[in-house]
C-alpha cells in the first residue's frame, strides 16, 4: 500500500475504503494542483455492501483498507452510483474477487459499465438496475437509491443509508483536494474548494441541481452527513452544502468585477490596469486574472459569483491571442447564465481579436452589454482615461445587479 492509512469510520458499520492521489495535477483538462481522492465506502451489516470504487490503479490500496475491517471476498454487493473510471475503475478488481456480488445501479449505468468493461467479462456480472426510491435491506440499515441523471453523467446516482441518514453523493457536493483528513470539521475552507469543485464540474447543470434540491426535498430525507466520492465528508453542518449548491445554481452573485485578460506587450495590460483602477473608484470589488498566469479552474471559480467580466487580448493573426481562444473555449463549455460582459484588447493595423472574444462570449451565453474597447499600438493618457471610464460603467452594472 501507499501510505499508512487505516479505514475511517464515519458511523458504526459505515466506513471510508478510498484511496488519496495525491499526485494528481490534471483531471480532465481540470487543474488539481492539490490533487483528490477518491471516495469509497464499506457498509457492514447482516449484508455487505461496497459503494462505489477507486480509480484502477488504486484497486490493491482499497483492497488492503477493506481487508482491515472484513475478507473482501464476503462483500455482498457493489453499488454503482457512477460509471466514470475514476470511480468504476477498480471495479474489474474487485468482482475478480467476489464474483458472486451483485452490482446495483441505473439502467444508464448497465450500459456504461458493459462498454467500458466488456475485455474485463462485465457480461457475467450480475446487474440489478434500480430507480429513485428503489430500497435494497442489509439487515438493520436500509440502502435507498436517487438517480440524479446528468449530475453529471446520464448514469449518475446518489445511495443514502436510511437508519444512518448519510447520503453518498457521488461527485456532486466534493472537492478535488488531497488529504488525510476525512471530515469537513477537521479543515478550513472546505466551501471554498467545493465553490471551484462546482464552478468546473456542475456548473452547466444548474437546472438539474434545483430539480434535485427539490426531489430531496419531497423524499423527506433526513442527512446528518454528506459523504462524496472526492474530498472531504461534510460531518459539519452539511446542509451548508445544499444551500450553497441551491444559491451556485441560481446564479446567485456578489458585489465584484473580474478582469480577465492576456497580452503581448503590455498594451492590453496597461488597459485591463485602468479599468480596475475604474471599477476600484466606484467602490466595487475587481480581480485582476491574467490568463497565463492563472489556472483556467481558479479563473472559473471567481466567474461563478461575479456579475460582469471583461475579457482583454491583443490581436495575433488578425484574432485573439490562443490562450484567450483556449480559455474562452473552456468557459463555454461550462455555460455560465445570465452575466455580462464587454471584451477590451489592443492591436497594431488589422485587429481582429475583440471582435472575436466578443463572437465567443456571446457564444458561451454572455450578454454583451457594450461594443468593446481597442487601442492601437499602444495606449495613450486619453484612452486609458476611455479604459477608466468603462470600469466606472461596469461598476454601476454590478451595482444595479
Ligand atoms: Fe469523479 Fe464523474 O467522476
Amino acid at each position: 500500500m501507499g501510505e499508512n492509512i487505516e479505514p475511517v469510520t464515519l458511523t458504526k458499520g459505515v466506513y471510508w475504503v478510498g484511496a488519496i492521489d495525491w499526485n494528481l495535477r490534471d483531471f480532465h483538462g481540470y487543474v488539481t494542483p492539490r490533487g483528490t481522492t477518491y471516495n469509497a465506502y464499506l457498509i457492514v451489516d447482516e449484508k455487505i455492501a461496497l459503494v462505489d470504487t477507486v480509480k484502477a490503479e488504486f484497486a490493491g490500496e482499497m483492497l488492503e483498507r477493506i481487508s482491515q475491517i472484513i475478507d473482501p471476498a464476503k462483500i455482498d454487493y457493489v453499488i454503482a452510483n457512477h460509471v466514470e473510471m475514476d470511480h468504476s475503475g477498480s471495479l474489474p478488481a474487485i468482482m475478480k474477487a467476489v464474483p458472486d456480488a451483485r452490482i446495483y445501479g441505473t439502467r444508464q449505468c448497465k450500459n456504461g459499465l458493459s462498454q467500458y468493461y466488456h475485455a474485463q467479462g462485465c457480461e457475467d456480472w450480475d446487474f440489478e438496475v434500480v430507480e429513485t426510491g428503489t430500497e435494497l435491506s442489509l439487515g438493520a440499515k436500509t440502502l435507498m437509491f436517487i438517480e440524479t441523471a446528468m449530475l453529471h453523467w446520464p448514469d449518475s446516482m446518489h445511495t443514502y443509508i436510511r437508519e444512518d441518514k448519510i447520503l453518498l453523493s457521488n461527485d456532486a457536493f466534493g472537492q478535488h483536494v488531497a488529504t488525510s483528513k476525512r471530515f469537513n470539521d477537521e479543515v478550513d475552507d472546505v466551501i471554498e474548494d467545493a465553490a471551484e469543485y462546482y464552478a468546473n464540474i456542475l456548473m452547466p447543470f444548474g437546472k438539474l441541481i434545483l430539480k434535485y434540491v427539490e426531489t430531496v426535498g419531497e423524499l423527506g430525507i433526513d442527512i446528518d452527513m454528506i459523504a462524496p466520492c472526492h474530498g472531504l465528508i461534510w460531518r459539519r453542518d452539511p446542509g451548508q452544502i445544499i444551500e450553497a449548491y441551491g444559491r451556485w445554481a441560481k446564479g446567485e452573485n456578489v458585489n465584484k468585477v473580474l478582469v480577465i485578460y492576456d497580452t503581448m506587450w503590455d498594451s492590453t495590460y496597461m488597459m485591463a490596469r485602468s479599468i480596475v483602477e475604474g471599477v476600484t473608484s466606484a467602490g466595487v470589488d475587481v480581480k485582476l486574472m491574467a490568463i497565463r498566469k492563472n489556472e483556467f479552474s481558479k479563473i472559473i471559480k471567481e466567474i461563478l459569483d461575479a456579475p460582469v467580466i471583461l475579457v482583454g487580448s491583443p490581436t495575433l493573426n488578425n484574432g485573439m491571442f490562443p490562450s484567450v481562444g483556449g480559455f474562452l473555449t473552456y468557459l463555454k463549455g461550462l455555460r455560465p447564465r445570465g452575466k455580462k460582459a464587454v471584451a477590451f484588447g489592443s492591436y497594431g493595423w488589422g485587429g481582429g481579436a475583440v471582435k472575436a472574444v466578443e463572437k465567443e462570449l456571446e457564444a458561451a451565453g454572455f450578454e454583451l452589454v457594450e461594443p468593446g474597447l481597442q487601442v492601437r499600438y499602444r495606449p495613450d493618457e486619453d484612452e486609458l482615461e476611455k479604459c477608466r471610464q468603462l470600469g466606472e460603467r461596469m461598476a454601476a452594472k454590478v451595482k444595479e445587479n
